[in-house]
């Protein structure tokens, strides 16, 4: 990309998420949004009042801004179903793309888009913004100082009372596709590990507001030798953990627990011999490096990628990784039995 020159962006997906895209935007002087595309024209011109972007091309087709302008970069943001068809579509014409999550709605799908991403070499990331949270890179930082040993098992607790409407109350695997994949990428950060298999139950609680499954638990075996435990709910009343899980992390030498939000405790083997050990706890260093502002640091890393020829931490190729992780665990809750994780 030349040096000083605007990236020029079009938004595709004029919905509730898109509003987090151009507020990061409104902070990014380098760049321009040159289109706003929804089905609804109606979406996409309240957009561009809102943000003062009149001189924005509007469209309810986003081949329709290819014919009219150049763009270097489109912002995926419409619903999981159509995440295939404008990726491939702004990568057919040399774009660089940014995609809301999933990824896709298949692996084949998802790979095919990975391919397709590699073949323009162009850059094809995806927003797992919970990864750019302070307390998490707080405890992924600690969890690889190695304080409390090689980690054995992990286990995480997702239950919150989700009354959304629209198309999730229709969507199936609901939790586990438009969820538990922030989950899943969050493990493997946290873990510093790849998923090699799982076993899984989805089920849909007596008196749900969901028309498929809202609740599941899984277990995966971890390229580290790792066991992690995920049980989570949508349709769970009462006593809500955070959106970023309830988890606990037991090394060799001692345990940490996070809340999701900013309770993070930590305790080491300081004597043994007796029944149980001594326990010391133990200080968590607060984080200071980069990487973190949900979607306005990915959508920062994103442009400064496109910028500097390297590629964001949330890359696809890498992001596929957190997604066969949702479709194997959909695979064994339908098979009834556990599944390999191949990529
Ligand atoms: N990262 C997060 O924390 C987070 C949170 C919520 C939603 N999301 C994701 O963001 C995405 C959008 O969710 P939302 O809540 O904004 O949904 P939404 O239904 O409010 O908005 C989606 C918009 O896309 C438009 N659209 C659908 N198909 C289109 C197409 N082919 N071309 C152009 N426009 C099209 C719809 O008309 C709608 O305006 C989903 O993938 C969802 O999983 C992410």
């Amino acid at each position: 990309m030349q040096q000083g020159k605007k990236v020029r962006t079009v938004l595709v997906g004029c919905g509730g998420m898109s509003r987090a895209w151009l507020n990061a935007v409104q902070e990014l002087p380098e760049v321009e949004m040159v289109g706003l595309v929804d089905i609804y024209e109606s979406a996409a011109n309240q957009r561009a009042s809102e943000y003062n972007l009149m001189n924005a091309l509007i469209a309810t087709n986003l081949e329709t801004i290819f014919a009219q302008t150049e763009v270097d970069a489109v912002f995926n943001c419409t619903i999981p179903e159509a995440h295939y068809e404008i990726t491939m579509s702004a990568l057919k014409h040399g774009c660089h793309v940014l995609s809301e999550k999933p990824l896709a709605n298949s692996l084949k799908e998802a790979q095919e888009m990975v391919a397709a991403a590699q073949q323009a070499g162009k850059i094809f990331s995806v927003i797992q913004n919970r990864r750019y949270d302070a307390d998490i890179r707080r405890v992924t930082q600690f969890l690889r100082s190695d304080a409390i040993g090689p980690l054995t098992t992990i286990n995480s607790d997702f239950y919150i009372g989700a009354h959304f409407g629209g198309f999730r109350d229709q969507m199936k695997h609901v939790l586990l596709l438009d969820m538990a994949i922030h989950t899943f990428d969050a493990a493997r950060l946290l873990i510093g590990a790849d998923p090699v298999s799982v076993y899984c139950k989805e089920w849909n609680p007596s008196g749900s507001w969901y028309a498929h499954d809202a609740s599941a638990i899984a277990i995966f075996e971890m390229s580290n030798g790792a066991v992690y435990t995920y049980r989570g709910s949508w349709c769970a009343e009462g006593l809500p953990t955070s959106w970023e899980c309830d988890w606990r992390f037991i090394g060799q030498q001692g345990s940490v627990t996070w809340d999701g939000h900013t309770q993070v405790r930590a305790q080491a083997v300081a004597e043994t011999g007796g029944f149980t050990s001594q326990y010391q706890d133990l200080e968590i260093p607060a984080y200071t490096t980069g990487n973190i502002g949900g979607h306005a640091g990915l959508i920062h890393e994103f442009f400064a990628a496109i910028q500097n020829g390297t590629q964001p931490e949330t890359q696809a190729a890498d992001n596929i990784k957190s997604l066969a992780m949702v479709f194997g665990a959909i695979e064994s809750s339908e098979s009834g039995v556990p599944v390999p994780i191949q990529l």
